[in-house]
Order: structure tokens, then C-alpha cells, then sequence
């Protein structure tokens, strides 16, 4: 049984979905095709993302070709609830996640996505292939005492049965595939893995130019606040930060980049920002934005110093880039000022707002990435889990990128459905770019 909000939201999801598959046209042929050829019959995938309308739109790509597929949230805040009770009621697809759940409700619907034993796993920051391998390795107290306690009513050959089902998994961001490295590494990954987001068609784009727009969406809606003329904290210049940097000197801002790699800062500063360490940083901005996937980026030391009314929000995967706990113990009283606004009051008097509650701020006050830049990265998903079909057993055990050659098919279908095209090589210069005599 489906676990959603509300099932009549359901028509205005349906329009929302369909207003998004109107720009993402690779993804809509892929279904063309899954629709014909089913190369997923048969094969029960359980999917742990956000819960968008571009989310709805790969769960209908990927039933089209024959899956049969449930979907989990991926981040508590992040769930739309009309996409999520129009995936149940216009498209017969399971959906467990409601917008504002608890952590005990967040884990009770990945325990149901992973009660369906799927075939394929699809994750967003890998909080579900991370519970099942706890279940598969019997490490039943480090997991989500929701998942636990479902997994001790299992007999031990039901939990191996579950995880031996597993062909293969696909990870979509930054922080899922840290966390699927560090699973190989400590040897207790059992199955492939691809990594959707080491795609260039991927992180090129979805973290760049998704997250580089729809982060300021989330801050603005959030907010209204005047990005120009405003000082801006971003940190981490990777490939989310590059684009959140970015947008906002296009709005006006002075923008303030932090790094600890000197590749990066150096990067930062070619490419016309100031760089400094954070702790620097903290007095002069007004509105902070962290997507390092790190830990504690913003600190005590860093509330401590920071000016009244500064802004502080996170677009990284988890909200422990921000020390919320410090700055509860600093605070000696807080409101919730506007939706997804948080003012904290400190003992001086200064005002610290929090936005989305650290979470995932396009997510939580915006709708998420646009879905012309989810085209490719779900086109990608799509074909990984086809890819894990046809390689069944063939994989080694590890984490893999989606090929070169599905890469660039899939920047090709993007040009030309943007109605741009390119040139190809001569045979001349094919011969030149291949041949080391023919340097004269
Ligand atoms: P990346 O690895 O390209 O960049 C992260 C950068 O942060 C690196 O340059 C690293 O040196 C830097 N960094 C690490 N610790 C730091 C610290 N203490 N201070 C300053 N900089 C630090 O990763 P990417 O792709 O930019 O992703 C970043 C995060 O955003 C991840 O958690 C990822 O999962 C998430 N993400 C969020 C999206 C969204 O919709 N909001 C979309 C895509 C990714």
C-alpha cells in the first residue's frame, strides 16, 4: 500500500508532470523506445529520490519498458505531494513519501521500498543501498531502528534472499557515490554500481547549471531578499559551487568563494571571485550557501562571528554542512519568521536565519532542478538500469561510470532536441587527429 499525503492532490500533479516532460525530450524518446522494446520486464527496481515531476517522469520511463517500480523520498522536505499522488492514482506506481516526514517515517518508507526487493536499487545520496547492506551484513543496530525492526522479523536467509536479489544499483549525486566508494573500499559492496552522476552529461550540467539556478530559487522564494549589491558566501567550488557562484554575480552579488583544495581556489580566483577562509568570510556576508558534501563547514566559531540578520543556508546533499546543534545551544530563542525562514535569536542580539532547515534549500523552498537538465541526468539512469539488465552477472563488483559512447549519445540527443547541430570530422581530419607523422 501506498504511504502519500493526500491522493486527491493527484490532477494537479498530473499537469505539473506533464508540464515538465514537455522539456525533457531525450528522456520521452528513451520511453518511446522502453515502450516498444520492454528491456525491463520483469525486473522490479525500487527507487529512492526526490520526489519531483522529473522524478515522475523517469518512474513512467522506466514502467514503460516493463519495470515494476516503487518510489521513496530521498530527503524528508524535498517531496512534492501532488507528483507523489499522481504517480499512485494516474500511474499505478507505489509511492512512499510525504513532504515534512520524520526520521522514523523517512526509514519506514525506504523499509518499504526495500520490502519490494528490487532487482535494481536507484539512490539519491545512497540511504537506500546503504540500509540494505546494514541488513545485509546483520549490523542491525547502526541502521534505522524503522528498517531494523522490520529486518529482525526476517529469518537471516530472507535477508540474504533480499540483498542476493540486488543486480545491480545506480547512484545519482556527488555524496551517494563518495558513500558507494567507501562501501568498495571497505569490501562490503555485493553488487555494480553505477554512478550516474560521474556522467558528463550529469554533473556538467545538473550540478552546475541545476543546482547554480534553482539553488537561488529556493533562497529567493524563501527570502525576496535583493541579491545585488549583496555580499555571498559560497562554499565549496566544485561543481555545484561553480555554478551557485556564478549565478549569483549574474544577480549583482559580491561573491565570496571558500576551498580547501588550491586547484579549486585558484580556479575560483581566475575566475574573478574573492577566496578566503571561511572564518574570514563569516563578518562580511549576508547570506551563506554551502555545497561542499562535506561536514560542519559552517561552524560555532563561524555563528559566532557572523553579522545580524546574516542568511545561512545549504545546497549540499546533507544539512550536516551546517553545525545545527551549535547553534541551537547558541540560541536563546527562534520563530519561524516566514515559510522556510528560521530566525535564531543569540545571546548579544544577533539574528542568524536558517532557510529550508539546512536542508537541501532548492529542494526544500524551490521545486528542484529545471527539468530541461533532469533530461539528461534521468536519460542516464534510464539507460543504467538498462545497462544493468543486459550486463546482468557480467559487472564486476564496484562502482562504474555509464559508458563514454551513452555519454555522448546522450549530449547528441540534447543538441538536437535544442535544435542545434554541430560538425562532424573529415575524414581528413579524423586521419590528422588519429596519425603523430602528419604533424606538418
Ligand atoms: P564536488 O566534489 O565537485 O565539489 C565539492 C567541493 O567542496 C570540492 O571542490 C571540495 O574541495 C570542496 N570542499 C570540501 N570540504 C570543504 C570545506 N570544508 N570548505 C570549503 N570547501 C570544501 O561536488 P559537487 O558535485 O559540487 O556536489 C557538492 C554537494 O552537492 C554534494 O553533497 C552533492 O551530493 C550535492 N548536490 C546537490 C544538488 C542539489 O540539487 N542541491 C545537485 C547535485 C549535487
Amino acid at each position: 500500500m501506498p504511504h502519500i499525503k493526500d491522493a486527491s492532490l493527484a490532477g494537479k500533479g498530473k499537469l505539473r508532470i506533464e508540464w515538465a516532460e514537455r522539456t525533457m525530450p531525450v528522456l520521452r524518446l528513451i520511453r518511446e523506445r522502453f515502450e516498444k522494446e520492454k528491456p525491463l520486464k520483469g525486473i522490479r527496481i525500487s527507487a529512492c529520490l526526490h520526489v519531483t515531476t522529473e522524478t515522475a517522469n523517469l518512474m513512467r520511463t522506466l514502467k514503460a519498458g516493463g519495470a515494476d517500480t516503487v518510489l521513496c523520498a530521498s530527503n524528508p522536505l524535498s517531496t512534492q505531494d501532488d507528483v507523489a499522488a499522481s504517480l499512485v492514482e494516474d500511474f499505478g506506481i507505489d509511492v512512499y513519501a510525504i513532504r515534512g516526514e520524520d526520521t522514523s517515517t523517512y526509514y519506514d518508507h525506504i523499509k518499504s521500498a526495500l520490502a519490494h526487493k528490487p532487482h535494481i536499487t536507484m539512490d539519491d545520496g545512497a540511504d537506500l543501498v546503504s540500509s540494505l547492506l546494514f541488513v545485509a551484513l546483520d549490523r542491525l543496530d547502526d541502521v534505522n531502528p524503522s528498517v531494523s525492526s522490520w529486518a529482525k522479523e526476517l529469518t537471516a536467509d530472507q535477508r540474504k534472499a533480499i540483498v542476493d536479489t540486488v543486480i545491480g544499483t545506480t547512484e545519482e549525486t556527488t555524496t551517494g557515490v563518495i558513500r558507494l566508494r567507501g562501501m568498495e573500499s571497505d569490501g562490503v559492496l555485493r553488487f555494480p554500481v553505477i554512478a550516474v552522476n560521474d556522467s558528463q552529461t550529469k554533473h556538467l550540467f545538473d550540478n552546475r547549471y541545476g543546482t547554480g539556478q534553482s539553488s537561488w530559487d529556493g533562497v529567493l522564494r524563501a527570502t525576496n531578499i535583493l541579491l545585488a549589491g549583496s555580499t555571498v558566501v559560497v562554499a565549496g567550488y566544485g561543481w555545484c559551487g561553480r555554478g551557485v557562484a556564478m549565478r549569483a554575480k549574474g544577480l549583482g552579488a559580491n561573491v565570496i568563494v571558500t576551498e580547501v583544495d588550491p586547484l579549486k581556489a585558484l580556479e575560483a580566483v581566475m575566475d574573478g571571485f574573492q577566496v578566503m577562509p571561511m572564518i574570514e568570510a563569516t563578518p562580511k556576508a549576508d547570506v551563506f550557501i554551502t555545497v561542499t558534501g562535506d561536514i560542519h563547514v559552517i561552524d560555532r566559531q563561524h555563528f559566532d562571528t557572523m553579522k545580524d540578520g546574516a542568511m545561512v543556508c545549504n545546497s549540499g546533499h546533507f544539512n550536516v554542512e551546517l553545525n545545527l546543534d551549535a547553534l541551537e545551544e547558541m540560541t536563546v530563542s527562534k520563530r519561524e519568521i516566514r515559510d522556510y525562514v528560521m530566525e535564531h535569536t543569540l545571546e548579544d542580539g544577533r539574528r542568524i536565519y536558517i532557510l529550508g532547515e539546512g536542508r537541501l534549500i532548492n529542494l526544500a523552498a524551490a521545486e528542484g532542478h529545471p527539468a530541461s537538465v533532469m533530461d539528461m541526468s534521468f536519460a542516464n539512469q534510464a539507460l543504467a538500469s538498462e545497462l544493468i539488465v543486459k550486463n546482468k552477472g557480467k559487472m564486476e563488483i564496484g562502482v562504474h561510470r555509464v559508458p563514454q559512447e551513452v555519454d555522448q549519445e546522450i549530449a547528441l540527443l540534447k543538441l538536437t532536441a535544442m535544435g542545434v547541430s554541430i560538425d562532424e570530422l573529415t575524414e581528413e581530419q579524423q586521419k590528422y587527429l588519429s596519425s603523430w607523422e602528419m604533424g606538418t
